[in-house]
C-alpha cells in the first residue's frame, strides 16, 4: 500500500531513499519516522512541521496540497477562479489516451440476463449512457485475498483508488437519471469513494451493516460494519421501496426484544420503517450453501433487500464484480433483468441457476417476514400467550377512547 511519493516530490526529491529523508530531516529536525508517514500514507503535515516545511523548501502550502493530490475547499475556489489558465496549461500535457478494450465473450444467459466473462470496464464500455435501472458493485477489497483468479487484491492504495474511480465513473455514465447505485466495500474505502461521488450523484445512504469482518485488533475497535454506500443519480430516486421490518422478538418466549412503551396503538401493522442499520443480514447463509471459496459471496438477504428498494420488476440491474453471482440470481428470481461481469471463471455462476430450488425457498423465507409487524407464526405465538399484537392494542385503544367519549 502507499502513494507515488506526491509528498517528498513536492520537496524536490524523487526517489524515497534513507538519503532523501534524512536529508529533509537534516534541513527541518523532522524525525523520519514522521516523514516517512507523511509521504507512504500522503497525509499532508499541519502544525509546526507544515510551517518549518513550508519555510525551509520555500514552498506554499498549495503548492504542497497540488503536488499530494489534496484539494480542499480554499484550494478548489483557487482553482475555479484560475480554470480557463489552468486548463490550458493541462491541454499542452494531455496526451489522448488510446482507450484499447479486451475482449469479452457472453458465458452464460437466461431470458432475463446476460452474464459476460471480463474485465468489468470492458464490459461497461459496451453499454449504453443512461440505460440501467440500478447498480450494485461489491469489488474486491485490496485485501490481500486469494481470488481464484489469482488477481492482485493488494494494489498500492493509490492505484486501488484509481481504479475504483474508473470504474465508478463508468457505473455513473450507463445507470438512467433516477437510477439507484450501490458499493459495498470496507468503511476505509467507501469513506473515499463517497469524495468522488458528492458532486456527481445524490447522496442517499451509508448504511452500516453489522457484521464482524476481522479479528479484534489491540489499539483498534473491533471493525463490526461493512458500508453500503447509497447513491442515486439526479436528485429523486426512481423507485424507493423499502420492506418493513417485523418487530424483534425472543424466538423462544416471543416477548418483546425492546420496549415499545405507550406507542404500540401507533405502530404501524405492516412492520418498523427500515433503517439505515442493518443488523439482520448473515455474513452469508450458511457454509454448506457458499458457492465459492474464497468470492466472498454475500448473503442473498442483502442483495433481496437492495433490489426491493431500489428496483421494479422488470427493471435492469448490472453488478460489474460477479463473484459467486448473488446479485443475478436474486435478480432472476425476483423477476429482473440483469446484465452481470466475471473476471474469472463463471462456472460457479452458471452452475448456480442449474437449481435454484434451495434459493427460492430461501428467498420466500425471508421474505414472508417482511411488511408484518409481527408474522403470522410469531403472531399466533404471541396470541397464545395473551401478548400485545398490532391489532389487540389497537382494540384497547379504541375501547378505552370509546368509553371517555
Ligand atoms: C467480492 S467478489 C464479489 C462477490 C459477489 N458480490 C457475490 O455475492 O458473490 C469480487 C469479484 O470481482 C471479480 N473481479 C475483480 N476484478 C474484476 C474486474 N476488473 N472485472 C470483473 N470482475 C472482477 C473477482 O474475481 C471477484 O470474483
Amino acid at each position: 500500500m502507499g502513494y507515488s511519493n506526491g509528498f517528498i516530490s513536492s520537496l524536490g526529491y524523487y526517489e524515497a531513499t534513507a538519503k532523501t529523508f534524512s536529508d529533509i530531516c537534516k534541513k527541518t529536525s523532522i524525525p523520519t519516522k514522521i516523514l516517512k508517514y507523511y509521504n507512504s500514507k500522503n497525509i499532508l503535515p499541519s502544525g509546526n512541521d507544515l510551517d518549518i516545511i513550508c519555510d525551509k523548501y520555500e514552498i506554499t502550502e498549495d503548492y504542497l496540497k497540488l503536488k499530494m493530490g489534496i484539494i480542499d475547499y480554499s484550494l478548489i475556489e483557487k482553482l475555479q477562479y484560475n480554470a480557463k489558465k489552468i486548463n490550458e496549461e493541462i491541454e499542452k500535457t494531455n496526451i489522448k489516451e488510446n482507450k484499447k478494450f479486451n475482449d469479452i465473450k457472453i458465458v452464460f444467459d437466461t431470458d432475463k440476463g446476460i452474464l459476460y466473462q471480463g474485465d468489468c470496464l470492458d464490459v461497461m464500455a459496451g453499454i449504453q449512457s443512461d440505460s440501467i435501472d440500478m447498480i450494485f458493485a461489491d469489488p474486491p477489497f485490496n485485501l490481500d485475498k486469494l481470488y481464484p483468479s489469482a488477481m492482485n487484491d493488494k494494489i498500492k492504495e493509490e492505484e486501488y483508488i484509481k481504479w475504483s474511480e474508473s470504474w465508478i465513473k463508468e457505473c455513473i455514465r450507463i445507470l438512467k437519471p433516477g437510477g439507484s447505485f450501490f458499493t459495498w466495500n470496507l468503511p476505509q474505502w467507501n469513506s473515499r469513494f463517497s469524495g468522488l461521488l458528492h458532486g456527481r450523484m445524490t447522496f442517499r445512504h451509508w448504511i452500516a451493516t453489522d457484521i464482524k469482518y476481522s479479528m479484534p485488533i489491540k489499539g483498534r475497535l473491533y471493525p463490526s460494519h461493512y458500508s453500503l454506500l447509497y447513491y442515486i443519480k439526479g436528485e429523486k430516486a426512481n423507485v424507493f421501496n423499502a420492506d418493513r421490518m417485523a418487530a424483534q422478538v425472543c424466538p423462544k418466549c416471543f416477548f418483546d426484544i425492546k420496549d415499545y412503551g405507550g406507542h404500540k396503538h401507533k405502530m404501524n401493522p405492516l412492520g418498523i420503517s427500515l433503517t439505515d442499520v442493518w443488523s439482520d443480514i448473515p455474513p452469508v447463509r450458511h457454509q454448506k450453501y457458499k458457492k465459492r471459496e474464497g468470492s466472498n459471496e454475500l448473503s442473498i438477504k442483502l442483495l433481496d433487500r437492495i433490489i426491493e428498494l431500489s428496483t421494479n420488476e422488470n427493471d435492469v440491474i448490472f453488478d460489474p464484480f460477479g463473484g459467486a453471482g448473488t446479485t443475478y440470481v436474486v435478480a432472476e428470481m425476483k423477476n429482473r433483468r440483469w446484465l452481470g461481469c466475471e473476471i474469472d471463471s463463471c462456472d460457479i455462476i452458471s452452475d448456480r441457476f442449474a437449481d435454484l430450488n434451495d434459493e427460492k425457498r430461501y428467498l420466500n423465507e425471508i421474505r414472508s417476514n417482511y411488511n408484518n409487524l409481527f408474522p403470522p407464526k410469531i403472531k399466533t405465538e404471541r396470541e397464545k400467550r395473551g401478548l400485545w399484537t398490532a391489532e389487540s392494542v389497537k382494540k384497547k385503544h379504541e375501547e378505552k377512547h370509546s368509553i371517555k367519549n
